[in-house]
């Protein structure tokens, strides 16, 4: 049914706040309570005030899609995100938008397609099971670092054939602080300009000039040499546009694998740090998946061809990335008046959409907090009503690493259900902690029994 303009609402329903402040203190230290405490109270939309202005969660699977498909040329990243990402990561496709934008994915996508990361399976699991031969046997490791360590090394030998230990775990150190500065600034009303030279803009600023004097000079190997080296970037750089006539500028270069970097190895060990906290609590769970592994595998090491003879292991990996998706929450800003759903939404305003929320709806995904990897069988999987479940987003700016992190969570599962049993010796239960992704809060410490 479609409403008249005169059905429509003038202000969307919001949560009280603090004069001059609203809810920016809850904002920076209870996220995810105050993004569950509107969607459990308004639902569809709600909003929170964001100092002076007013910040709608969009929690519907159709208000989520006119958002980021139907009127996705209005709803774009917004400034801020735009002013604080781009020193990072310049006018990648993760900040364009538009005929950019569209450029950018067209460049990219081929090297994201099933047959091409097809060739990076091996690299997955030789280096899982590289790394779990370091573990012994009744030690206890601290799980979220070791896969962390692991994605670090998966995506640095992906994009620059990168062997381990050297200066590209540096470059991992140095992103991830970058970015934890980014985060902070973001959910940050009163933040200083960039530009301005405090310790902390100064600090950031020189981890920047570090991640860029080791990438050009990779680059600049790559051109030089001419070589292929097997690996993204010497792709990337063999790449020509649809003319043929110019390929692509070292900045743009630089830009596109930082972007495939950062996005590419924090969210998919976040998940797994997830994943395998949630095994070690569901020990039927974990039996079945490790059974499956047994029968398909028999010890050896998975490859692409056995992945559609793993499809529990799948499920599991599906349904942590329902619970703890890693990208909690995302933004986007109404570049004109419009309206959405019963609602008026003015020129200017930031909406938010947290796939966090929407795959808590009960509506939507019955006994929400239960861990159930039966909700995404094969046929259960087709009832799922669609845009209500978006770990990787949805639209135009969908994740151009879906795939690929899919293949990544299955394989690693696979690989590492094989050779041991990770066993919860920390101190529970683990609650989630919102940072740059929705990391585990506080140790994951787990001990390891070899099969
Ligand atoms: C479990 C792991 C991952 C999750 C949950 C995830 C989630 C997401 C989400 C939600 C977005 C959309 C953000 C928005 O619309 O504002 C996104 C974008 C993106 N992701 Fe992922 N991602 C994952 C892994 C990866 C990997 C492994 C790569 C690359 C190797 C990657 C590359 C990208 C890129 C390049 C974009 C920007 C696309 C665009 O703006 O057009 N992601 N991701």
């Amino acid at each position: 049914m479609t409403t008249t303009s005169s059905q429509i609402h003038s202000s969307i329903p919001a949560v009280p706040g603090l004069p001059l402040l609203g809810n920016v203190l809850a904002l920076r230290r209870e996220r995810l309570e105050l993004l569950l405490r509107i969607s459990h109270e308004f639902g569809d939309i709600g909003a929170f005030h964001f100092g002076p202005r007013l910040v709608p969660l969009v929690n519907s699977p159709e208000l989520i899609r006119q958002v980021l498909v139907d009127q996705n040329a209005t709803f774009q990243k917004t400034a801020t995100v735009r002013a604080l990402g781009t020193p990072v990561l310049g006018n990648s496709v993760f900040l364009s938008e538009g005929e950019e934008h569209h450029r950018q994915r067209k460049l990219l996508s081929p090297h994201f397609q099933h047959s091409r990361i097809s060739h990076y399976a091996e690299i997955m699991t030789q280096f899982t099971a590289r790394l779990q031969e370091t573990w012994e046997e009744g030690g206890t490791i601290n799980l979220t670092d070791e896969m962390m360590r692991l994605t670090l090394w998966i995506i640095s030998k992906v994009l620059f054939d990168a062997d381990v230990f050297g200066e590209e775990s540096e470059l991992g150190e140095v992103l991830t602080y970058t970015f934890r500065h980014f985060t902070d600034e973001v959910t940050n009303p009163l933040h200083l300009p960039q530009s301005w030279p405090t310790p902390r803009n100064q600090r950031a600023r020189r981890a920047i000039n570090r991640v860029n004097t080791t990438i050009y000079r990779m680059i600049k190997e790559r051109r030089q040499n001419g070589k292929d080296r097997g690996d993204f970037l010497s792709a990337l750089l063999r790449t020509e546009d649809e003319e043929h006539t110019s390929s692509l500028s070292d900045l743009q270069a630089r830009n596109e694998t930082l972007s495939l970097f950062v996005a590419g190895h924090e969210t998919t060990a976040t998940a797994l740090t997830w994943c395998w906290y949630l095994l070690s609590q569901h020990p039927e769970i974990y039996a079945k998946m490790r059974e499956e592994g047994d029968r398909v595998l028999a010890g050896r090491l998975p490859t692409l061809a056995d992945v559609p003879n793993l499809p529990y292991t799948l499920q599991v990996f599906k349904e942590t990335l329902r619970l703890y998706p890693p990208v909690y929450a995302f933004t986007r800003g109404a570049t004109s008046s419009v309206r959405l759903g019963d609602y008026f939404i003015p020129k200017g305003t930031s909406v938010v959409i947290s796939p966090y929320t929407i795959h808590r709806r009960s509506s939507l995904f019955p006994d929400p907090e239960r861990f159930d990897p039966e909700r995404f069988g094969l046929q259960q999987e087709q009832n799922i009503i669609r845009y209500s479940y978006i770990p990787f987003g949805a639209g135009s700016h969908m994740c151009l690493g879906m795939h690929f992190a899919l293949l990544e969570g299955h394989l690693l599962l696979a690989t590492l259900a094989q050779r041991l049993t990770f066993e919860f010796v920390g101190s529970g239960p683990i609650e989630p902690e919102p940072l740059l992704t929705l990391r585990p809060k506080g140790k994951v410490s787990m001990r390891i029994r070899r099969r």
